[in-house]
């Protein structure tokens, strides 16, 4: 039997960047070209064969996740299950609110926010081989400085900096990771960075003190979309990815 790995959705977050179009709802529920955000990480989990999901969310609009999503199996899920994340904790608070649900299992983590057109099946094999550690997916950006990014050496991740303002590569550090059962202890010992969030970058970095991060490149497009610009193009996207002909007409 192929070990089981979860999947975790994080969709917790108060979306200020994109007020005021969050201030009756949430982020992760706003359209992107023909459906709401979540649907995005949401297939992108299920077609790569994840079908115990749970998401995380917070905020006054969290019963509206449950209103469209229900018990997931709509959708290809086989158990959906939620958490309640209050105020802004950062990701890696999110995510160490899973830690019962995920048990001894490793887990493929997504952001809500997060639009892929790469089927991440193949990402999902390689860890499923990885014997222990975390592996992530970068992508080469023009635009650097807004993410987590990656100082690689060889083939290997020497550091990953959170927003740098002089990128030391193009590498960002893209929402989707795979973590070993390891990742709960880890968030438990982090401390609050500068902007008071439990940083998913720490995370990432305490793996590479450990020698035991791994990663890939994407080749096809990926954005998120958590400003008015990035929202923006992932509409694009999302538009391109429906239609691929029409999207190329206009
Ligand atoms: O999209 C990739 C980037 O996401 C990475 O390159 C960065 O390293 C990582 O820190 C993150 O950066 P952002 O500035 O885009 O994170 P943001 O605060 O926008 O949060 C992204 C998603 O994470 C959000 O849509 C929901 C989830 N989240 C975020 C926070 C702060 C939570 O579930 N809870 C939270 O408290």
């Amino acid at each position: 039997m192929t070990e089981s790995i979860k999947g975790i959705i994080l969709a917790g977050g108060l979306g200020s960047r994109l007020y005021p179009l969050t201030k009756v709802t949430n982020k992760h529920l706003l359209p992107v070209y023909n459906k709401p955000m979540i649907f995005y990480p949401l297939e992108a989990l299920v077609q790569a064969g994840i079908h115990d999901v749970m998401l995380v969310t917070g905020g006054n609009s969290a019963g509206d996740f449950m209103r469209l999503l229900g018990n997931g199996h709509a959708y290809g899920l086989r158990s959906l299950s939620y958490a309640y994340q209050e105020g802004e904790g950062g990701i890696a608070h999110a995510l160490s609110l899973t830690r019962e649900f995920a048990g001894d299992s490793k887990v493929a983590v997504i952001l809500g926010d997060n639009i892929i057109e790469e089927n991440i099946k193949p990402f999902v094999s390689k860890f499923r081989k990885q014997k222990k550690g975390a592996r992530l997916l970068l992508k080469e950006v023009d635009d650097a400085q807004r993410f987590g990014v990656a100082e690689i050496r060889g083939k290997k991740i020497i550091r990953i900096v959170e927003k740098p303002k002089n990128p030391k590569s193009r590498f960002a550090v893209t929402g989707i990771y795979f973590f070993d059962n390891q990742v709960y202890k880890i968030t438990r010992n982090l401390r609050p960075s500068g902007r008071g969030e439990l940083e998913i970058t720490d995370v990432n970095n305490s793996y590479i003190k450990q020698g035991a991060l791994e990663f890939d490149v994407l080749r096809k497009s990926w954005t998120d979309a958590g400003t008015f610009e990035s929202l923006y193009r992932a509409n694009q996207l999302a538009r391109a990815l429906s239609y691929p002909s029409q999207a190329k007409r206009s």
